[in-house]
Formats: C-alpha cells, structure tokens, sequence
C-alpha cells in the first residue's frame, strides 16, 4: 500500500485516481456532519456544486423525502431545511430522508475524487473505521483534504495524519509521500489535543467567531462514529459494510 496526500481539490484533480481508495476529509464541518447524519438514520446525501444546481434538483424530484442542505460562509442557504452543521442532522429532521447538499470545499473535494474506485466520507469522528476499511480494501490511498478555496486547512491535514498513523501502526509500513509523512508528523505533534488544534486552526476561530463553537466540539470526538459512508454514482451512502464487518457503537 502507497499513501499520498492532496492538500486541495485542485491538487487532487491533478493526481491519477485510477484504482485508488481515496478518503474525502472536510473535518469542519461537511464531512462531520455527513457522519452523524448516517448515526442518526440519514438515508443518503447528493453532493452538488452549487445552490442553484441544489434547487433544480430538488424541484425535479419533487420527492418529501428529500431535503435541500448546506452552507455558505457556515450559514444556511436562504429556503434550505437543513444547513452544515452536525446538529441540524436530528433523527426528528434526516432519518429515512436524502439530503441534496452544497458546501463550499466538502461536496466539491467529493465531486473532484469521483474517478478514484473507491470513496471513503472521513472525519475524527470515525478515524479509526475509516483506516480499518482503508486496511481491507488495500488499494493505494489519497487523502483529499478539502482547505478553504483550494488553499491548505490544517482540520484536514491533521485528520488525514490520524488515518496515516493508525495504517502505519501494528506493524502495517505503508510506503508514504512527503506530504502524507508530513501529516503524520503534525498528527503526532496535535493527537494530545485535537480539540485545540480545531479551535486554534483558521476555521475553527472562524465558526468560533459566529457562534458555531459546539459545532468544533462535536467535530474533535474522535472515533464516535464506526460509519464509514461511500460516495459512489454521484451520492453518498452507506453500503452495509459496517453492519457486517464493524460492531457499531451508536453516537449519543
Ligand atoms: C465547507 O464545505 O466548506 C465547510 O464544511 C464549511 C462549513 O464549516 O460549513
């Protein structure tokens, strides 16, 4: 198994995907949020570019069963059930429903990795059941971490760092990247703290700043979650790997 890392959509679009496993990471908030979504019986998400492209397709289904989420600058779009943050995702609101949803940097890392053969959703939330489905597909693996605009956010590279040293312990010596050795290194530097890091790093001040501090705290619970949801034919779903393989510990 080789290991990389991209540090942006962009640079991930510029990497040959072919046959990769390829873990999408926005640790705040998209891909935290799509974790416990799935904990609290989401059926699925829709990852879409744009608001607008969000809204047509909702207005073509025409189905109550799906809801319109995301964000922009980590508010909800004006008219959209749901936005970006963990604790909209209430079973009250998403069990059962599909969500069509637009983030800044999260559904479009999603979109940029869709020729990889395999999409894993990851987070600190679901860490280690993410390097354990990472360890059974053994396919080489990118990191794509999302940033903020195509530019480098530590959340990412940090939580990219926790899957790489979680496949390089118990005795696994993946072949690894400077970039991927590099987050590994930061990793090891923040594992004591991740919640600081969060709240120190650019974005956690920033949701901090608008009164999103829970939402940064939900994001550090590392290994809440043993989903680990795939995103494959345009959505993101899970594909009834962990019922078998993995013992749940339901999020509380
Ligand atoms: C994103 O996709 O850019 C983020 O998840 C932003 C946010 O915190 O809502």
């Amino acid at each position: 198994m080789k290991i990389d890392l991209a540090f942006t959509p962009l640079e991930l679009g510029k990497k040959n995907l072919s046959g990769k496993a390829v873990v999408v990471i926005d640790s705040l908030r998209a891909t935290s949020t799509m974790v416990t979504a799935f904990e609290h019986g989401c059926a699925g998400f829709i990852p879409v570019a744009t608001v607008e492209e969000a809204r047509e397709l909702a207005g073509s289904l025409k189905d109550p069963n799906v809801l319109l989420g995301g964000e922009r600058r980590a508010r909800t779009v004006e008219g959209f059930h749901v936005g970006n943050s963990p604790r909209d995702y209430s079973s009250a609101k998403v069990r059962g429903k599909t969500i069509i949803m637009t983030t800044t940097n999260g559904t479009r890392a999603l979109v940029a990795a869709r020729e990889a053969a395999e999409i894993f959703i990851g987070a600190f939330l679901n860490l280690s059941a993410v390097c354990h489905r990472l360890k059974e597909s053994g396919r080489d693996v990118i990191i794509a971490c999302s940033g903020e605009k195509n530019v480098f956010c530590i959340e990412d590279f940090v939580c990219g760092g926790g899957i790489i040293a979680c496949l390089s312990a118990q005795g696994h010596s993946p072949a690894m990247t400077d970039a991927a050795r590099a987050a590994k290194i930061l990793y090891d530097h923040y594992s004591p703290d991740i919640g600081r890091m969060l709240d120190e790093s650019e974005w956690g001040q920033y949701l901090g700043g608008i009164g999103l501090s829970e939402d940064v705290r939900i994001c550090a619970r590392i290994d809440s979650s043993r989903l680990v949801p795939v995103y494959r034919e345009g959505k993101v779903f899970l594909d009834g790997y962990e019922e078998k393989d993995i013992r749940r510990q339901p999020m509380t």
